[in-house]
């Protein structure tokens, strides 16, 4: 179904940004979210509209319930229907249990957990009422693997698998729930970690090579297409065949 809303949470840059621009492509009415970086935001925008697609940018941190339902409101407003919801916002920042604070451990919770059951829980009725739906949560790697510095990501995101299959059981028939797992993907999340090694990072990974954002979004886009309309509750792990190695 093209023509219709699609949220994408966090595109103001990396994967978010590709896959706001990708579905923009494929026909949908696209808007951008972001929570503090407004002008690349905007710059998000501005790709999508010199590819002749349509968008509105929106500001809200998915962490607060009132941000989230203004964002699902504005876009009914703008675009009529919602069809598409891409629980992409995310955050991370090394910190091994010793150093981990509690409050630290809680926000990337907040982020990549609650911040998609939040964004789910708001957009869930519009989908219901229009009869079809598709969400598409980001998980990581991690998810599956664990991280010997990154207890609260990986936990974050092996919830968001949980989360996955749960409402994919809960809002069938109409609405598909489906997961990404990502591997090593070049955005600004990762530029640190790249700049060091990449060299070694490719050399674990049999495509040789770490994803560029595109290629996520690619994934994405058919999960939300007519050719992914079977497909319910999975997770399809895009990380260049890493468990192989
Ligand atoms: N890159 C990888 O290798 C990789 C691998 C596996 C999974 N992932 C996952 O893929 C997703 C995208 O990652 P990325 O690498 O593209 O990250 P990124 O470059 O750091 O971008 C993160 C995006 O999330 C937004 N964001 C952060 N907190 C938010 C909040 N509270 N509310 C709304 N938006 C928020 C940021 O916007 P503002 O700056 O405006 O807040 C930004 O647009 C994340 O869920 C990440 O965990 C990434």
């Amino acid at each position: 179904m093209e023509n219709v809303g699609a949220i994408v949470t966090g595109s103001s840059r990396g994967i978010g940004e590709a896959t706001a621009v990708r579905l923009a492509q494929d026909g949908f009415l696209v808007t951008v979210n972001y929570s503090s970086d407004e002008e690349r935001a905007q710059e998000t925008k501005r790709t999508i509209e010199d590819h002749g697609g349509t968008a509105i940018v929106v500001q809200a941190d998915v962490t607060e319930p009132d941000d989230v339902n203004e964002l699902v409101e504005k876009t009914a407003q703008e675009f009529g229907d919602i069809g598409v919801l891409v629980n992409n916002a995310g955050f991370s920042k090394h910190a091994t249990l010793d150093e981990l604070s509690h409050a630290e451990w809680q926000k990337v919770l907040d982020v990549n957990l609650t911040g998609s059951f939040n964004c789910a829980k708001a957009v869930a009725p519009k989908m219901k009422d229009l009869g079809w739906g598709r969400i598409v949560n980001i998980s990581s790697l991690r998810a599956m693997t664990g991280s010997d510095h990154g207890s609260h990501y990986a936990s974050s995101k092996a919830g968001v698998l949980g989360l996955t299959k749960s409402l994919a059981l809960e809002l069938a028939p109409e609405v598909t729930v489906n997961a990404i797992s990502p591997g090593y993907t070049r955005t600004p999340m990762t530029s640190d970690a790249l700049e060091e090694k990449e060299e070694q990072i490719a050399a674990k990974i049999p495509l040789a090579r770490v994803a560029e954002s595109p290629e996520i979004a690619g994934v994405i886009s058919f999960l939300v297409s007519h050719d992914g309309s079977y497909v319910t509750g999975e997770t399809i792990n895009a990380n260049g065949g890493i468990y192989m190695k």
